[in-house]
């Protein structure tokens, strides 16, 4: 017998349980008319502060926007280079890619699934302006290290933390560690807008000023223009739902973990279940584990009503648009990886019955390959 309705991300009971409160803050925002900058944005905002333990955070329309502003603010030109890895969502190299920069991919750790930082050093040249670590699927990358590494060599750090807002690297929330820290509120993340938002954050005054000139077409006064900007600001309906959920951030992470170690439990002894770094919060955005036949397994699940995706199925020195000289086989530990990684359910809302259900079905799929 069967579950009906699972989800990927379950958005809709999450909203149903707060309705009131969002639905309050959307009609007041209404009821204001300030729909842009208005104070509901500087109110999130401070809130952000407060929570991460930064003296800067500034709303823009996107996580995508978020990284594109970030090198923006550190003056990142073309032909300059930026380290980062391949196995991630595609925005972390098109954002490199659109200022004329070049991504220069640092393959992967096979445990973390985030950038090897052993392979770092190896990478850098005399273009080397940056490091563009990305927390994937929540779990932080090795901190540490990657600032001795990009101080020893002059290079800025922009964390995208697209997925991991909430995290924890040690005794430091993720997005307070680099020069920049880059979040997305796309719905389905773990601090989800009712759309596209972002976020970035910073300790540093002068690239907070800069930043926020930057989001609004380059200018502090309006219609006089210093640097180049873009239009890219946080709606003020979108920071009021935020700012609302942020207060639910920690219990929304915790819920993750929870249905994580569920799984884990499931699967101990039968598949290797998600490494987590000593001295880390890995806040789940996704649960991602390696299996046999994976495509097969997705039409198996499929047939059971059982949703799962892949992130990701093609690295990016393979994508199309992003090769350059790269070549199959440059990244062989991201390129494996790809080819056997699947991201079963995970939201707040899971049900152990649901959590028993997929784990049943993925151990009886795996029992006869
Ligand atoms: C690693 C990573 N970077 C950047 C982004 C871009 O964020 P957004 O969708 O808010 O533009 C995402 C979004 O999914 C992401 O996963």
């Amino acid at each position: 017998m069967g579950l009906k309705n699972i989800q990927m991300v379950d958005t809709k009971t999450q909203y149903l349980k707060i309705k009131e409160e969002i639905d309050t803050a959307i009609q007041n925002v209404i009821d204001s008319t300030q729909f842009i900058q208005g104070p509901a944005v500087k109110k999130f905002e401070s809130n952000v502060e407060k929570y991460l333990g930064v003296k800067y955070a500034i709303g823009c329309a996107s996580g995508t926007d978020a990284l594109q502003i970030a090198m923006m603010a550190l003056d990142i030109k073309p032909g300059d280079e930026i380290l980062t890895t391949p196995f991630t969502f595609v925005a972390t190299t098109e954002t490199i890619a659109i200022l004329g920069a070049i991504p220069v991919y640092v393959d992967i750790d096979p445990e973390t699934f985030n950038i090897d930082i052993n392979k770092i050093e190896a990478k850098i040249t005399p273009k080397t302006k940056a490091v563009m670590p990305v927390h994937l699927y929540g779990q932080p990358c090795d901190m540490d290290p990657l600032m001795k590494i990009a101080r020893k060599h002059g290079l800025f750090v922009i964390e995208d933390a697209a997925q991991a807002m909430g995290s924890k690297y040690k005794d430091k929330m993720i997005c307070t560690i680099g020069d920049i820290g880059c979040i997305s509120f796309y719905p389905s993340k773990n601090l989800g807008a009712f759309g596209d938002g972002g976020m970035l954050t910073t300790n540093d005054e002068k690239l907070a000023e800069k930043i926020r000139m930057i989001i609004s077409h380059g200018s502090k006064k309006k219609y006089y223009h210093e640097t180049l900007g873009v239009n890219s600001r946080l709606d003020s309906i979108q920071a009021a739902i935020l700012d609302i959920k942020l207060k639910y951030l920690d219990e929304y992470c915790e819920a993750r973990y929870k249905a994580a170690m569920k799984y884990n439990e499931k699967f101990k002894g039968i598949f290797e279940t998600p490494y987590i770094m000593p001295g880390v919060k890995h806040i789940f955005h996704q649960y991602s584990i390696r299996v046999k036949n994976r495509d097969k397994m997705m039409e198996f699940l499929k047939s059971n009503e059982i949703p799962s995706m892949i992130y990701y199925p093609v690295p990016l020195h393979m994508q199309e648009a992003y090769k350059y000289d790269y070549k199959p086989g440059d990244y062989p530990v991201s390129e494996e990886i790809a080819k056997d990684i699947i991201s079963l359910p995970m939201h707040t809302e899971l049900t152990d019955e649901e959590i028993d259900f997929i784990s049943s079905k993925v151990i009886e799929f795996n029992s006869i390959q």
